[in-house]
């Protein structure tokens, strides 16, 4: 019975990808894009790369335990996440988005930009990145995000 409702959850959420589109899906507007790389230049290529790269040596830690800034691109771990993760990590930086999923004290050296950008600058800028991956790769996150909607409108039942 449990397994029969997440499977129609799942498909209302599938059936829903349209209307979510401007939020986390894929999306392929070439201005949202373009206005995604412009703020992505101004607000986050300090730290993780103008083209995505991350910092040198990313897999290894900051003296003060810190991680560093990962690359965007296919070869980070972006797109492991969920599109909430990802929107959560970008608006309330990374210690909140960590407490928010209950890991935490998680210092973390990802400011929050909450206060500097709109949801829809935020989204903008995850449609960027998203536009670097290989297609299998934005359909493997397009899956973990479905999934994580879909746990969560059965858990809110
Ligand atoms: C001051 C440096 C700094 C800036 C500026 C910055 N980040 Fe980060 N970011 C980090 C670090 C360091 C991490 C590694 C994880 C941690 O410490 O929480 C991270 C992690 C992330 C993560 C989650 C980890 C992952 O798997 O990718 C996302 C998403 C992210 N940053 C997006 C952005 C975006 C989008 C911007 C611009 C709006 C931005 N960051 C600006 C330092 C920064």
């Amino acid at each position: 019975m449990i397994k029969f409702s997440l499977l129609v959850a799942t498909v209302a959420t599938v059936s829903l990808g349209t209307a979510l589109a401007d939020e986390g899906d894929i999306n392929s507007d070439k201005a949202v894009i373009s206005a995604g790389a412009e703020l992505y230049a101004d607000n986050c290529a300090v730290c993780h790369g103008a083209d995505l790269e991350g910092a040198e040596d990313w897999q290894g830690y900051n003296e003060d335990g810190t991680l560093k800034p990962p690359p965007h691109d296919a070869s980070g771990h972006t797109w492991h996440h969920s599109d909430t993760l990802l929107f959560d990590y970008v608006k309330l930086g990374g210690t909140a988005a960590m407490a928010k999923v209950a890991l935490e004290e998680f210092n973390s050296g990802m400011p929050p930009f909450g206060d500097t950008l709109t949801d829809e600058e935020i989204w903008n800028i995850l449609a960027f990145i998203k536009s670097s991956w290989p297609e299998d790769i934005q359909q493997t996150q397009r899956e973990i995000s479905e999934e994580e909607r879909a746990l969560n409108e059965a858990k809110n039942k």
